[in-house]
């Protein structure tokens, strides 16, 4: 009997245990798509037993931003490393586990393949089952964590690389209504306080220091794109930035920087929740998940929280722990296809560019 067969074998006899005796599920999740090492347990797609996350941030930030070589390096020196942990903590032996998942994509392609490579050798010598797990899913699953928020959602998705409002009726289908159509989110306050002279990462530079600027004190332009549309555009507004400082320090005049990250800030959230409040209008549904890196910004959270109060539907963010990069938002993900018997076979391979749902 080959692999699989033994990995499907034991995953019948496992799911038996699961529904008719009740006896827990637990998926260990293993993350590398960008610049975190993480690898987590997660019962039953709902509570998390242990989350270990072991970032590069610090070794990237000499660079400006993440040196894709490097950052595959550190993720196989590190990952053996992390999942004794993440096993460790949960207490939770290979031997319990019921499946291994993974973020197959999209992230930059050496790194991704570390996990997929180590999630693929702890399957096969285990025999367990493979599951293949999209990153934004993930992001999505965060928000289902150790709570009781299900579908029907629309999901806003703020991370480093991507930025899109996605229907979500149930668990398993995904309906983009719009994306950006060039920089995502994350990625335009990156290089905004990179112009700025900031320190990488820089969304939560720019956050703090919003919080102290006049978000009326330079005008920046938003792009609506057009009045129905829900897709959104980042790169003008990073120009609009870039040309402010240039202009002022051609005249020899100074900006606060804390006023120009809060009129930044202010020009990405006005597009962000007014799209948002327009999609859950032209949806009628009346509960939002935000997820991603940026999910954790303050002036989101709050300008968005304000205008779900006053338009009367439910906005959620998962908690700060959980908004970048973790592996227990991927072992989440991975129980409604373990529930639906949907999993990868060996020849499971990275890919840098995958869409939601494709
Ligand atoms: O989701 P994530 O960990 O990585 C991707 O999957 O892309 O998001 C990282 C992004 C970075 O661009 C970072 O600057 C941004 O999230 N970010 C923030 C904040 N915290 C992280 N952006 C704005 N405000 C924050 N507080
Ligand atoms: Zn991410």
């Amino acid at each position: 009997m080959g692999w699989k067969e033994r990995s499907l074998a034991r995953y019948k006899r496992q799911w038996k245990q699961h529904t008719e005796d009740g006896q827990p599920c637990y998926i260990l999740g293993i993350e590398s798509s960008c610049d975190e090492t993480s690898v987590a347990v997660v019962k039953n797609g709902h509570t998390i037993l242990s989350n270990v996350i072991s970032s590069q941030a610090e070794i990237h930030k000499q660079f400006g931003g993440v040196v894709p070589e490097v950052a595959s390096r550190r993720h196989v020196e590190r990952v053996t490393y992390v999942m004794e942990l993440a096993l460790q903590k949960a207490n939770v032996t290979l031997d319990q586990l019921s499946a291994i998942a993974v973020t197959y994509g999209p992230g930059l392609v050496g790194a991704l393949l570390v996990g997929v490579a180590a999630a693929k050798s702890l399957a096969y010598a285990h025999d367990l089952p493979l599951i293949a797990v999209h990153h934004i899913a993930g992001h999505i699953y965060s928000n289902f964590l150790e709570s009781d928020i299900r579908p029907p959602v629309l999901a806003l998705i703020v991370s480093g690389g991507h930025t899109e409002i996605v229907k979500m009726p149930d668990l398993y289908t995904y309906e983009c209504l719009g994306r950006t159509r060039d920089d995502a989110v994350g990625e335009a306050f990156d290089k905004v306080a990179r112009t700025l002279g900031l320190e990488y990462p820089g969304g939560p530079v720019i956050d703090r220091l919003a919080a102290e600027g006049n978000p009326d004190a330079v005008p920046l332009p938003r792009a609506w794109i057009a009045e129905d549309s829900f897709d959104f555009s980042f790169s003008g507004l990073k120009s609009a930035v870039i040309n402010v400082l240039h202009n002022a320090r051609q005249r020899g005049e100074t900006i606060a920087t804390t006023d120009l990250a809060a009129s930044f800030q202010a020009a990405v959230l006005d597009v962000l929740v007014e799209k948002t409040v327009m999609a859950v209008k032209k949806t009628g549904i009346r509960q939002v998940v935000v997820a991603g890196g940026v999910a954790a910004n303050r002036g989101l959270r709050n300008q968005l929280t304000q205008r779900a109060q006053q338009e009367g539907f439910h906005v959620y963010f998962p908690p700060l722990s959980l908004c970048t990069d973790n592996a227990a938002m991927i072992a989440g993900a991975a129980y409604p296809l373990y529930c639906r018997n949907m999993f990868a076979d060996l020849s499971l391979n990275a890919v840098a560019s995958v869409k939601l749902g494709e």
